[in-house]
């Protein structure tokens, strides 16, 4: 496995509020940063293997990662795929455009870097209005993983993904913030029985909902091909430069913890260099240097990975995250705040 770093040549990122000359862009090969309602996407056209190479060095991504491929309209996915499955068919028709992703046979014209090598490929149709209305105008299929450094929080905002690759992309289309807030849903549906890859808003319940069957992946087809584990997540991800600990309740932080923690430059008395975010309100929480209660669960999700990045800018040494529960987009919630924490 190679992962690509340094030196990088530094190019004059572009920002762009015209969707027609970030498509026209894509069509010329250039790397683009586009809005999604999950999180923002890196964009290169899926057929040009040169250009999809710059996207993995400009993400310092690693080279056995496959990437997801975007088009349109669940019509469009001859484009990407071979064969449509009986499962995919379905849940394309039941949840998409939305935040899912379903993984089919790859297009022999998808470049073989996209998909990591790999005879499958994850196909999304995003719902975000933006993204939507970029790939009508491009009218190719456009590989897009998150727009952030390679193991860092995904972005949620524009301003966010420039932090992360200004100089390191073509363009960038400055649109809205992610609604979602975490990524997609991905589901494989090559087999016999559909099974759930990478948990996002689109629960397992939702899934089961349209195919019953859909399953969770099993330890015991952990490493059979064809059962092949989402490929990414073997690498860390999401992970922010403070360190990440998961509370259930707020009486975790151990208060005779806190005092090293205190800031020195600050004015108020008592500011600790620490965050904190959560369900339940801290009753310290304006002692810390960054705190947010969240009142929803998806409103939790929503604001997750800025959070973590608004935690960085401040340079604070730990994040405390109030551990979401299993419902609804909760299990997904859950799933980063454990990567982020490094626990996976
Ligand atoms: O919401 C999303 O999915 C966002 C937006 C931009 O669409 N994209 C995104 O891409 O999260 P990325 O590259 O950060 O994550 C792609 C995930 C990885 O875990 C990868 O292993 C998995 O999808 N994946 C892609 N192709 C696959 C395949 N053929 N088989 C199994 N897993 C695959
Ligand atoms: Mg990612």
């Amino acid at each position: 496995m190679a992962t690509h770093s340094e030196p990088f040549k530094q190019l004059a990122t572009r920002r762009l509020n015209s969707i027609p000359e970030a498509a026209e862009l894509l069509r010329a090969g250039r790397l683009v940063a586009f809005p999604t309602e999950t999180v923002y996407g890196l964009g290169v056209d899926a057929y040009n293997t040169a250009a999809v190479e710059r996207l993995f060095l400009a993400k310092g991504r690693p080279s056995d990662n496959p990437l997801i491929v975007h088009v349109a309209s669940p019509q469009d996915w001859p484009r990407v795929a071979r064969t449509m499955t009986e499962s995919a068919a379905a849940f394309l028709a039941a949840l998409s455009p939305g935040p899912l992703t379903v993984v089919l046979p790859k297009h022999p014209l998808i470049s073989p870097l996209v998909t990591a090598g790999l005879d499958t490929v994850g196909v999304r149709i995003p719902a975000c209005q933006q993204a939507r209305e970029l790939l009508q105008a491009v009218q190719r299929p456009i590989a897009a993983p998150s727009a952030n450094r390679s193991g860092k929080p995904s972005c949620t905002t524009w301003q966010a993904v420039l932090e992360d690759l200004d100089g390191r992309i073509d363009a960038l289309l400055q649109g809205t913030v992610s609604a979602v807030g975490l990524e997609s849903t991905v589901v494989n549906c090559c087999g016999p029985v559909p099974v759930l890859l990478r948990a996002g808003a689109i629960s397992l319940a939702d899934l089961q909902a349209v195919v019953p069957e859909t399953m969770t992946m099993q330890p015991t087809m952990l490493g059979t091909p064809q059962w092949l584990a989402s490929p990414g997540l073997r690498h860390p991800h999401y992970q922010p430069a403070a360190r990440v600990q998961l509370v259930d309740l707020w009486t975790e932080i151990a208060l005779p913890d806190l005092p090293h923690l205190l800031s020195q430059a600050s004015i108020q008395p008592m500011i600790y260099k620490a965050a904190y975010a959560g369900l339940t309100p801290h009753p310290l929480a304006k002692q810390f240097e960054l705190h947010a209660t969240f009142a929803t669960v998806e409103e939790y999700a929503a604001h997750f990975y800025e959070f973590l990045r608004r935690a960085d800018r401040l340079q604070v040494e730990v994040i405390y995250l109030q551990r979401a529960g299993e419902e609804g987009i909760g299990h997904a919630l859950r799933d980063r705040q454990q990567r982020a924490a490094g626990a996976i």
